[in-house]
């Protein structure tokens, strides 16, 4: 019987892993709901009311810890996330258990911060919720369950996507938006995966990688941001394919100017120049449903005293994802190692950040940054793209991308990306 319980608890992780990755109504998503409800209704043919623990490392199937799932790592997540119990009744339906995978997927990839407090839920046949559900026996308590996990991510898949993308864009002049939003949300994941957020900075290894590794911790601390402010799920995710997509007009700046090793000459700042006004083209003719995103390729690099670029014939006030992300956008850009400068430490781009507050960024916005990141230093987790076990951050430290990145001579910062210039 403890087979049959493996094999849908399998099912389940499977069927989250990939309504994560899909939205609504796609085949795929049918599937594995299909698929895992299958399992769910074959475990009921032995144990018609079958109940789950999820206890740090162990699952526990009634009473019995189940070992074929040893190395399941969904456990710890479930947990986490809320969900340290698991109760079916005899009569589940299809769309019950549907229902069930969706809510169970919003408190895995949204508000994890605040999930220790949540109350029980009921799906009427399905019980499930923090520890000691009402009725349920063996009240389990809650310092049993491990404290922190650490994340089991590498952003291998995302940054792959993110360069098959910008490779599609190149050449087709389309945006892939489904695989864009599926990166999005993948991230989401990856960011709730754990009790407490996990704000997940991939590391750059090669220079000419750094679009990609940009994009993909612009969408990442876009998102924090947002969630940090309050902003709603729907909300976090769009800041977060605007962070995603703020640089896409870069697909058509040569390759020997973007990653040239020195300064730029005045003729190639007139092509760097381009990319937001082309970036907020490209996505703007992709999709209009994207007008936020396109706005923020258009206005990242716009200053609130009117400076930056693309020059405004008349002055008036950015969207708010656009001061989001301009702040966002000059931390990555800061804190990563360019072929002419060394990466920053994080203190010196915050400072950076801070004195810049008022002119150049949004001065509540760049508040809420700064106290972001250092409410949430330990939880800024660095992950390269084949690792698949990153490290935290060592307590009380941000560590730096790069070894160097501390002993950054002052002399080297000459050619600073400074607020403004093209992160
Ligand atoms: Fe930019
Ligand atoms: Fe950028």
């Amino acid at each position: 019987m403890s087979a049959e319980a493996a094999r849908f608890l399998n099912s389940f992780a499977q069927a989250l892993a990939t309504m994560a990755l899909y939205a609504d109504g796609h085949p795929a998503r049918e599937r594995v709901v299909n698929a895992s409800y299958d399992q769910l209704r074959l475990l009921q043919e032995l144990d018609r009311k079958p109940q789950f623990s999820f206890l740090g490392l162990d699952v526990i199937y009634g009473q019995v810890a189940l070992r074929e799932l040893k190395e399941w790592d969904w456990g710890q997540r479930l947990a986490n996330a809320g969900v340290q119990r698991l109760e079916f009744a005899e009569s589940v339906q299809r769309d019950e258990y549907e229902g069930f995978l969706d809510e169970v997927l919003a408190r895995l990839t949204l508000g994890a911060i605040d999930s220790a407090t949540r109350s029980a839920e009921r799906v009427s046949t399905i019980k499930f919720g923090a520890v000691g559900v009402k009725g349920s026996e063996g009240v389990l308590r809650p310092e049993d369950i491990l404290p922190t996990a650490t994340i089991r991510y590498s952003l291998g898949e995302e940054a792959e996507t993110i360069r098959w993308l910008h490779d599609e864009v190149q050449s087709r002049g389309e945006l892939p938006l489904i695989e864009a939003e599926s990166v999005v949300r993948s991230l989401a994941v990856a960011m709730h995966g754990d009790r407490d957020i996990v704000i997940p900075l991939l590391q750059l290894k090669e220079f000419d990688q750094y679009t990609t590794t940009h994009s993909l911790n612009v969408c990442v601390l876009a998102m924090a941001l947002a969630e940090f402010i309050g902003l709603g799920t729907k909300d976090v995710r769009a800041f977060g394919v605007a962070g995603l997509l703020h640089d896409l007009g870069k697909v058509r700046i040569p390759k020997d100017v973007l990653t040239k090793p020195g300064k730029l000459t005045d003729e190639e700042w007139v092509i760097m120049r381009r990319h937001p006004v082309d970036g907020a083209k490209i996505i703007y003719e992709s999709d209009r449903q994207l007008d936020l995103a396109s706005a923020v390729a258009y206005e990242h690099h716009i200053m609130i005293n009117g400076g930056g670029y693309p020059t405004r014939h008349f002055q008036r006030d950015c969207h708010k994802a656009s001061k989001l992300v301009h702040i966002c956008d000059v931390y990555d850009a800061l804190r990563t190692k360019r072929p002419y400068r060394e990466a920053w430490e994080a203190e010196r781009v915050l400072a950076q950040i801070e004195s810049g507050a008022g002119p150049d960024f949004d001065a509540e916005l760049a508040q809420s940054f700064i106290q972001m990141m250092r409410q949430w230093e330990r939880r800024v987790a660095f992950v390269d793209d084949k690792t698949p076990l990153p490290h935290m951050a060592p307590q009380g430290s941000a560590a730096p991308p790069a070894a160097t990145a501390d002993a950054a001579p002052s002399g080297t910062v000459s050619a600073l990306a400074t607020p403004g210039s093209p992160a």
